[in-house]
């Protein structure tokens, strides 16, 4: 699949692209970053309506899009479905495609490979990979040295969560949190154009901060960070349960989505849908037309 996906006109016409450059920018000034997740034509619209500067195509997709209790189930392809529709509802936002679990970790090559595919066959921009271990810095130096610019993530990494103790905080004792210290630094010399910090302590984040110079995006890590990115699923309410502690909601939507086909299901039932104003017309002349012929054929 080599055919590239349409780019949609800006919603503003008067914004421009997001650059690597300018986040360096943003970093500088400390005008935050805002960075959401999007697996769709839809979410893509919304957070370009938004005028957000960054999109990640998630591995999220996983549990918010496919029904997986876990980021681990998805695979390459169904990511680049994901992503190439999204691409189809952005312009300035830069859209990052996340690299599922299993896609990156065999070798360097297996990491640039499906890096290349993201960015020509789904039109990604920049990629992500998860963790900071040896592994996974020698794979981002490779992606980051084929020219894809690549984004790194520390803290909590759903891909490996059990491996971590589970879905929970990072870095709440003085080792662990220099670790997390240690493998961002190991992720910037790498070559990475930002970080993602997941479920770290606030003051840890805050003393961490100082020592790193690409822009770091946080999920659950406080309001020291560069950026925050929240799970479109999360922050809209798409969801069952109120999720991670660091969410924050702004919408009740899978509400509204069970109420609304709650309520087209009571109408069918009770016949009020469809009425009048959603039925087509016929000229009355071609109706009395198809009346005679269809008497004419129950009659023979
Ligand atoms: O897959 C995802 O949604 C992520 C964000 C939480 C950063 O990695």
């Amino acid at each position: 699949m080599s055919s590239h996906p349409t780019v949609h006109a800006p919603a503003d016409p008067g914004r421009l692209p997001t650059t690597l450059p300018g986040l360096i920018e943003k970093k500088r000034l400390g005008d935050p970053i805002v960075m959401v997740t999007a697996y769709d034509y839809p979410s893509a619209r919304a957070a370009e309506a938004a005028g957000v500067d960054l999109v990640l195509v998630g591995d999220s997709a996983a549990t918010t899009m496919l029904g997986y209790n876990a980021t681990t189930p998805v695979d390459l392809d169904d990511m680049l479905v994901l992503a190439r529709a999204v691409r189809r509802g952005l312009s300035c936002p830069l859209m990052i495609g996340d690299l599922p679990f299993g896609s990156y970790e065999v070798s360097d090559e297996q990491a640039i490979t499906t890096a290349l595919r993201m960015v020509k066959e789904a039109g990604a921009e920049a990629v992500k990979l998860e963790g900071g271990n040896d592994a996974s810095v020698r794979r981002a130096r490779a992606i980051a040295g084929a020219g894809i610019p690549v984004m790194g993530h520390v803290g909590l990494t759903p891909q490996t969560s059990t491996a971590l103790g589970g879905w929970k905080a990072q870095g709440r004792t003085a080792a662990a949190a220099s670790r997390i210290g240690s493998e961002a630094l190991a992720l910037q010399d790498a070559g990475v154009f930002a970080i993602v910090f997941e479920a770290i302590p606030a003051a840890v984040t805050e003393e961490l901060m100082p020592l790193i110079d690409v822009p770091v995006i946080g999920i659950g890590a406080g309001a020291a960070t560069d950026g925050q990115v929240l799970v479109f699923h999360d922050l809209l309410g798409i969801r069952d349960g109120l999720g991670p502690r660091f969410v924050k909601r702004y919408a009740n939507i899978q509400q509204e989505m069970n109420d609304g086909v709650r309520a087209f299901a009571e109408d069918v039932r009770t016949r009020r849908y469809p009425g009048p104003e959603h039925c087509y017309s016929v000229d009355p002349g071609e109706l009395a037309e198809l009346q005679g012929q269809l008497a004419g054929r129950s009659a023979s």
